[in-house]
């Protein structure tokens, strides 16, 4: 079968045949039944961070979401489904929410927001199935950094190439010739 777009470049077909490849071994990884799991996710300080789920399993009662590890959690939001509303709970800041969609969402994130989550999904018939993921936050980089080539140039002679490093990438790429 062939795309009528598809173009005739020959890197296409071992690019192709990598992605196949790539596909059956992940399915083969994966388990047979697909897990309930929270998305690890690295965001920057100040950004509205969704921590996102895969695998939803049906007829969830509650999302129960904690901060912390297993030994060390504490109760962040529970989602009541059939309220459509969530409650909250100690390590509550104010910035959280909870959706149906098993989301928990962080408004404007802070360094300290940084590390585990737990996500405990109670089905309509009891059954429980949890999941741990990371929330990663970075400190956005504010100054810019010029970073020459070379630090010594000898005039008329040396071409100086100056990077201006904002957030990699884009990099901005001044030249200057001496
Ligand atoms: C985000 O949080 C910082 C403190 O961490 C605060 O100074 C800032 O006003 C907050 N921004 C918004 C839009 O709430």
């Amino acid at each position: 079968m062939e795309f009528p777009a598809a173009p005739t470049h020959r890197g296409l077909v071992p690019w192709l045949g990598l992605l196949l490849a790539v596909f059956l071994l992940a399915f083969w990884i994966l388990p047979t039944t697909a897990q309930f799991a929270i998305v690890s996710t690295n965001a920057a300080e100040g950004q509205d961070v969704i921590l996102r789920t895969l695998n939803k399993p049906s007829n969830v009662a509650r999302f129960m979401w904690y901060r912390g590890e297993r030994t060390n959690s504490k109760n962040l939001i529970m989602y009541v489904t059939h309220l459509r509303r969530y409650r909250t709970g100690s390590a509550y800041s104010g910035r959280e929410a909870a959706n149906l969609k098993g989301h928990l969402i962080i408004k404007n994130v802070t360094l300290k927001d940084t590390g585990m989550y737990m996500v405990v999904a109670i089905l309509r018939n009891l059954k429980i199935e949890a999941s741990f993921g990371h929330l990663n936050v970075y400190q956005r980089v504010k100054v810019p950094t010029l970073l020459p080539s070379i630090t010594t140039a000898t005039e008329k002679k040396d071409a100086v190439v100056i990077t201006c490093e904002m957030r990699a990438p884009p990099t901005v790429q001044l030249k200057a010739k001496g």
